[in-house]
């Protein structure tokens, strides 16, 4: 095992990003589990092996989001992002997010970069202009942004679809789309007025960017290996490349964003679209870093030694793998992403995550309610990260998590070692003989060495390597566990507080491997459990790592055969790394968040909707309804709500489109009894003709259920009267 320590990565500099969080609520636990987590871990994981890292993040403090919660709270954009902004600041830190630079969109020096962005391509011709009709409200002297029209969605009818999406069935729409449009703030019907915009002809990078997001390559130059980017990420992708790229608008007529330049004509009143300036805001992020650092921003953003990788969520993938790369292709000399990691989302207690209803955990709130837990926030978001698909926060798993594994594992572990070494030896590390026969972590039997063990020890330290190079970071969580668990076999096999009765040379082995094995989780853990490698610092009495090379230092002493802790060096007194959480703290939290639920619930009875005007015994006799099966299920393609249906009606089969893939899994519904609306005049919903409607009961909340015959072996094509 006596060879030099190499790392896989071929790049010596990387600019980490993590996506800008929009300054209009605060964080919740699905940010953290999304873009935030997994970026600090890899951040702080390349600082260990020596790499260069500049680890950018800041607020988006532009965009409807802002201008509409401002709206909402009588209160004014910049009021909004101040606020969110020093929060999302102030938060990340508590919680241990290492940027090295916590930026903002609204800075003087993101105006100018992303003007100067505008102004470049503006002057290399990529814009297209483009006269459109646009929704203006003449009340409110202004257009109205996409989120700002409400109106009756075409493809299903709900009445409160948005200008650019119907939150019903889930089709993207166009304002122009919508039915009964009405101006969100006046409550008016809009106006049309003819307006003009600058476009990025996404349309005429499609062939490269299918080959750079597919194959990895550009100009025959293999920029990244697809093989490592995640399987949903290019999935979405190809979808989006699949419908064609279109011409995409990069202004608004808007009062609150980055001013289109003036130099450029027809600028008055235009606002940047927030997709352009919000990822330039990771280029004005690094510019300020390297001001106040002394370096230059350039060597980051344009040198080929430095890899870009930015952490999103998935709800970011297009912009940040087809749009940001047309925007920096088309300005010239930047470099595009390596790989674009996305998580997916993570839901709470069975329920979507939902900043309007509540429905969160709120960082900041957790940092208050559970003073010092830090890490055991950190590790469950770990465990259940939403790598490759959407996972599950509960209260419950929160608890098992932080008592089975970080205090019944980890710390259990590293107590007894700390202990024991300040019972035996003062905490003054002993000679020991490495040659002295001792029992290996699997079994009563099996007698291993010093070195043997250690080499055990390096060979999984590297499995964690592996991990977290593949941005698979709860594999390399549950490897970190395995060797705490290993660690704790060892002290069990051994039984040093029986052995030191007959062999006293043989526990100061055991008890340097087990100090081996500590040491190594106090450089391991940091980027997962920043505050617990801390502490074992304090417990080894050593400095806290200043997260520069110390991975590669270790694996380096280890390959040597030397101790990462040599014997004479002198511990601390034990103190406990973790502590147990109990049913009533738990038991609080999950209160807290039904009493979101009481409140949410009362707020939508409140706001039943009125029963509507009475009908004729006749009209009601008008509608045929009939029993029915589910006889097959699957998505429409190109949406999130559609399900297209097969139904047994007894009497014959009916194809029904219907938006509740939100509410159900295609495969769950076979089989499933439900009510059709079976004379409703067919009509066509994304290609396909749907030959009535099912009947579902509909809680106001994207919630859907099916009214349903009562028994299940009711016959179908019955009539319901
Ligand atoms: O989805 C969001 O919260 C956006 N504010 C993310 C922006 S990421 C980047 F491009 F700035
Ligand atoms: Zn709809």
């Amino acid at each position: 095992m006596f060879f030099l320590y190499h790392d896989m990565s071929h790049y010596e500099k990387y600019l980490i990003t993590a996506a800008l969080p929009y300054a209009n609520g605060p964080l919740h636990i699905g940010h953290l589990a999304g873009a935030y987590l997994s970026s600090d871990i890899y951040a702080r994981f390349l600082r260990l092996q020596g790499k260069e890292v500049v680890f950018v993040c800041g607020s988006d403090e532009h965009g409807a989001a802002i201008t509409i919660k401002a709206l909402k709270e009588g209160s004014t954009p910049q009021d909004i992002v101040d606020k969110y902004h020093n929060l999302f600041k102030d938060t990340f830190e508590k919680i241990g997010v290492s940027f090295d630079i916590y930026h903002r969109t609204s800075s003087e020096l993101h105006h100018e970069t992303s003007q100067e962005f505008f102004t470049t391509l503006y002057d290399k011709g990529i814009f297209e202009t483009r006269e459109s009709e646009q929704y203006y409200d003449p009340k409110a002297n202004q257009f109205l942004a996409d989120r700002y029209i409400q109106g009756t969605c075409p493809n299903c009818s709900f009445a409160e679809a948005y200008g650019d999406q119907c939150e019903s069935c889930g089709s993207t729409l166009s304002p122009t789309d919508l039915i009964n449009p009405i101006s969100k703030i006046s409550g008016d019907k809009p106006i049309k007025k003819k307006t003009t915009h600058w476009y990025l002809p996404l349309n005429n990078d499609e062939a490269w960017i299918k080959e750079w997001v597919e194959e990895g390559t550009l100009e025959g130059k293999q920029l990244h290996d697809p093989n490592d980017w995640k399987n949903h990420v290019i999935g979405q992708c190809k979808s989006w490349i699949e419908n064609g790229l279109h011409p995409r608008a990069m202004t608004r007529d808007l009062d609150w964003g980055v001013d289109v330049p003036q130099s450029i004509d027809g600028s008055e009143g235009k606002k940047l679209y927030v997709w352009l300036d919000a990822p330039i805001g990771y280029i004005s992020a690094t510019k300020q870093w390297a001001k106040d650092n002394n370096k230059n921003w350039e060597d980051y953003w344009k040198s080929d030694d430095t890899a870009l990788v930015h952490f999103i969520g998935k709800d970011n993938i297009v912009f940040h793998c087809i749009i940001f790369p047309s925007i920096l292709r088309s300005h010239g000399d930047y470099n595009l992403p390596v790989n674009v990691p996305a998580n997916q989302f993570m839901n709470l207690e069975g329920r979507k995550i939902s900043t309007s209803k509540n429905w969160a955990v709120w960082v900041h709130e957790y940092l208050e309610d559970l003073p010092g837990r830090e890490d055991a926030l950190r590790y469950c978001m770990v465990k259940h990260m939403p790598e490759l698909k959407d996972s599950e926060f509960t209260w419950k798993t929160f608890q098992e998590a932080n008592n089975n594994e970080l205090v019944n594992n980890v710390g259990n572990f590293v107590n007894r070692a700390i202990v024991l070494l300040n019972k035996y030896y003062d905490g003054v590390l002993p000679e020991y003989d490495a040659w002295a026969e001792i029992e290996g972590p699997q079994g009563q039997d099996e007698l291993t060495c010093y070195d043997g063990e250690i080499l055990g020890l390096f060979d999984n330290i590297h499995r964690v390597y592996e991990h977290v190079h593949k941005y698979d970071f709860r594999g390399g969580l549950k490897t970190i566990m395995e060797i705490s668990t290993m660690g704790n076999q060892l002290l069990q096999n051994n039984a040093p507080w029986q052995l030191i009765k007959e062999d006293e040379e043989a526990v100061k082995t055991v008890m340097m491997l087990v100090t081996q094995y500590v040491g190594a989780l106090r450089i391991v853990l940091r980027p997962y459990l920043p505050f617990a490698s801390d502490k074992l610092s304090d417990l080894l009495n050593l400095p806290n790592l200043k997260e520069d090379g110390e991975w590669v230092e270790m694996m380096n002493t280890l390959a040597d055969g030397e101790d990462i802790l040599p014997a004479g060096h002198k511990i601390s007194a034990p103190s406990h790394l973790f502590t147990r959480i109990d049913d009533e703290l738990i038991t609080a939290q999950v209160d807290k968040l039904n009493a979101s639920l009481i409140l949410d619930e009362v707020a939508t009875t409140a706001s039943h909707s009125a029963v509507k005007e009475t009908i004729a015994f006749d009209d009601f006799t008008k509608l045929d309804l009939r029993t029915a099966t589910i006889v097959s299920a699957e998505k429409v393609k190109k949406t999130n709500k559609l399900l297209k249906l097969e139904l047994d009606l007894g009497f014959e089969t009916r194809t029904v489109v219907s938006g509740i893939a939100k509410s159900y899994d295609p495969e769950k519904i076979i089989g499933k009894k439900v009510t059709l609306l079976a004379n409703l005049a067919p009509r066509k919903i994304k290609g396909i003709e749907s030959q009535g409607m099912i009947l579902m009961a509909d809680d106001g909340d994207e919630s859907l259920c099916f009214i349903s015959p009562e028994k299940d072996d009711w016959s179908n094509g019955m009539t319901i009267s």
